[in-house]
């Protein structure tokens, strides 16, 4: 049947679109999650933001030890995004423990606790001390920082180090792990596939893009250290590609992350294979940004009569580029 010969869809009530997701064991309301580092430990947005409307939250990467980030300058605005150079600040594992969790509990926020360090060790530590806690609902290895002299993207950007250290890591929670790539490597298809073998649930594409804001007065960085990383709008289309090459690499659930503001947006890594999504820098602009996404992607698949995500799932096709645009509607109304 030809694309014009199909029927128009049927729009249905935007209540009817069923918007669960499956992370491992985790299931989730809907498939939008805040991008660690960007909505701090979930708790300073509450009186915003209700928690229980989003997918989860993923707080900012813990580490065993506290951490006081880099030197300022550590954000740079840049054309359609921004660098930050923050270094992994956080409050340490103790703290994170014993006060941001209890309060994300009461909250009633589903928790996703990113975690990050410097060796296999430092991990496993971190999951020793969380790995069984109630109010987790799974973790993220940030195997992807930019901005950390150690334990960073580069140090994680080798297929034979994810594999080994995310088995060591599976023996310490039943929790599903997922593992969050850095952009910057040859093939990201290389590790994905190693996190894959080496026992993740699912892979967060990607975490930001090494780039550089030259200040020519000063003929210095614009920044505190030389590099930040690049997140924002700015690097949607290179985000999206990098999600859609790990999405047909690995059979497990890949998230999507990099540029998201509206419900198109995560709508369009949906359609190249995601899971779920996170929404990052655009909760800086608007502190409810990615509560609107939700609403957003519900209107989009209602309008289409679609009522389930996994109507959209992986519909994007290299090939169709040139067909001409037909109406996306549920395989019921085709
Ligand atoms: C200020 C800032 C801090 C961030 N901190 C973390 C972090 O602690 N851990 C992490 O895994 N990603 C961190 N990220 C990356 C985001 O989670 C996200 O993957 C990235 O910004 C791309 O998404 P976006 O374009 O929607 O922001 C940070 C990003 C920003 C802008």
């Amino acid at each position: 049947m030809s694309h014009s010969e199909r029927s128009a869809p049927r729009p249905i009530a935007a209540g009817r679109v069923d918007l669960r997701v499956r992370i491992g064991t985790l299931e989730l309301r809907n498939p939008v999650l805040t991008a660690s580092g960007t909505f701090g430990y979930g708790d300073e947005y509450a009186h915003v933001v209700d928690l229980t409307s989003l997918g989860g939250v993923v707080t900012k990467t813990v580490t065993v030890e506290p951490r006081s980030g880099n030197a300022p300058a550590r954000v740079a605005e840049t054309a359609s995004g921004m660098l930050n150079s923050i270094g992994l600040e956080n409050v340490g594992l103790a703290r994170f423990r014993d006060e941001k969790l209890p309060r994300l509990a009461k909250l009633r926020a589903t928790v996703i606790a990113s975690i990050g360090g410097e060796t296999a060790e430092e991990l496993e530590t971190l999951l020793a001390a969380l790995g069984a806690s109630g109010s987790v609902g799974a973790f993220e290895v940030n195997f992807s920082c930019p901005n950390v002299a150690a334990g960073g993207a580069r140090y994680w950007a080798d297929p034979a180090r994810l594999e080994q250290t995310l088995r060591r890591l599976r023996r310490h929670t039943a929790r599903p792990l997922i593992a969050k790539l850095s952009p910057d490597v040859t093939d990201i298809r290389e590790t994905a596939r190693a996190c894959e073998a080496g026992g993740a649930d699912a892979i967060t594409a990607v975490n930001t893009f090494v780039g550089l804001a030259v200040d020519l007065d000063r003929m210095g960085s614009r920044l505190g250290r030389a590099t930040g990383g690049l997140s924002g709008p700015a690097i949607k289309p290179l985000a999206l590609a990098r999600c859609h090459e790990a999405a047909s690499a690995v059979r497990i659930p890949v998230i999507g992350s990099g540029g998201i503001v509206t419900g198109r947006d995560a709508l369009e890594f949906i359609a190249a294979g995601a899971t779920a999504v996170q929404v990052g820098t655009a909760t800086f602009v608007e502190p409810g940004a990615a509560p609107r996404v939700v609403a957003e992607m519900r209107e989009w698949l209602a309008a289409r009569g679609l009522a389930r995500l996994d109507d959209l799932r992986g519909r994007f096709s290299a090939t169709a580029a040139q067909e001409p645009a037909a109406p996306v509607a549920a395989e019921s109304t085709r």
